[in-house]
């Protein structure tokens, strides 16, 4: 016997769950290896999670065997969007919506702090470091250059840079080498191999010179080895060593961004830097290992 309890609006098959599934993966594949990825994501996840919410809030009349169910009660009743929500449906919503919000609440500050920063950069780029008077840097020779990046943070931000004065390029611009010293391994610090002049030692408001005799770098961790222009030579480091942007100001030599260095054809002056966004130790930059990491360092030649 049928009456009107034996009688419900069943939700009928749908497949926006699995397009909002699909919008949700690709939001988090995005996270790691590209913005466009996340966007399409979230918005492949919007419309679908609009459609099937929506589809909640509308009443058709669905039999129980077309929604796999034992054969209990023919049919539902005729309802338009607008038509009161039973109280089913709106306990079903109540229930995601609570805990799509505890949901919310326990992801989103991790992921902020888990991955805001490598959008933001942060401890990735230097920016206007003055080293002072270029006539410190005698052209030729290697000068190491340590300064605090952040004088606020202290010691903890001090940084070191190799840097040579090439002289100038054959459409005389000043040329200068910047070599960063983070190892592109796992990021030690690399040294300078050869004699440093600690006697011709200079402090410049802030920054420490010292002119070094460097015929090549090494590092000390696991013995990666570059050669003077910062190109890999050998051990495990998978690129050369990052470089900075420069300009003269003033007659100063100020450091700019961080960016890497697939290799350096030739030398000085004349060199041919094969430059890309700065990428993280351990990440290659070019040939075809750069398409087998997650995170792309789209790059450009100079
Ligand atoms: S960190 Fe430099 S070789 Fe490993």
């Amino acid at each position: 016997m049928n009456d009107e309890h034996d009688t419900h609006d069943l939700p009928g098959p749908s497949l926006w769950p699995i397009g909002f599934a699909i919008g949700v993966a690709c939001v988090l594949i995005g996270l790691v290896i590209s913005i466009p990825v996340l966007i399409v994501g979230a918005v492949v996840a919007l419309v679908f999670g609009f459609l099937w919410v929506r589809d909640l809030f509308v009443s058709r009349p669905v039999t129980a065997a077309a929604a796999g169910l034992p054969d209990v009660a023919p049919v539902a009743t005729e309802a338009d969007l607008g038509d009161n929500v039973d109280r089913a449906t709106f306990l079903s919503l109540a229930t995601i919506g609570v805990s799509g919000l505890i949901g919310a609440g326990v992801t989103l500050p991790a992921l902020g702090f888990g991955v805001l920063p490598s959008f933001m950069g942060e401890g990735v780029d230097t920016f206007d470091v003055d080293l002072g008077p270029i006539s410190n840097f005698p052209e030729g020779q290697y000068v190491i250059a340590t300064y605090l990046e952040s004088p606020e943070q202290g010691e903890v931000s001090r940084r070191t840079a190799f840097i040579r004065n090439n002289g100038r390029t054959d459409d005389g611009v000043p040329s200068f080498t910047t070599i960063f010293s983070r190892c592109a391994h796992l990021g030690c610090p690399v040294q300078p191999n050869g004699p440093i002049d600690e006697e011709a030692k200079k402090d410049v408001n802030g920054v420490e010179l010292r002119p070094v005799l460097a015929a090549s770098f090494g590092c000390p961790c696991h013995g990666g080895l570059y050669d003077s222009e910062g190109n890999r030579m050998a051990g495990p480091p998978v690129r050369s060593l990052d470089r900075y942007e420069f300009s003269i100001k003033d007659g100063n030599l100020v450091l700019g961004r961080l960016f890497s260095v697939g290799t350096v054809q030739g030398v000085g002056a004349s060199a041919k830097i094969m430059k890309y966004y700065k990428a993280y130790p351990g990440v290659h930059v070019d040939g075809i290992e750069r398409w087998l990491y997650p995170i792309p360092t789209p790059g450009s030649t100079s």
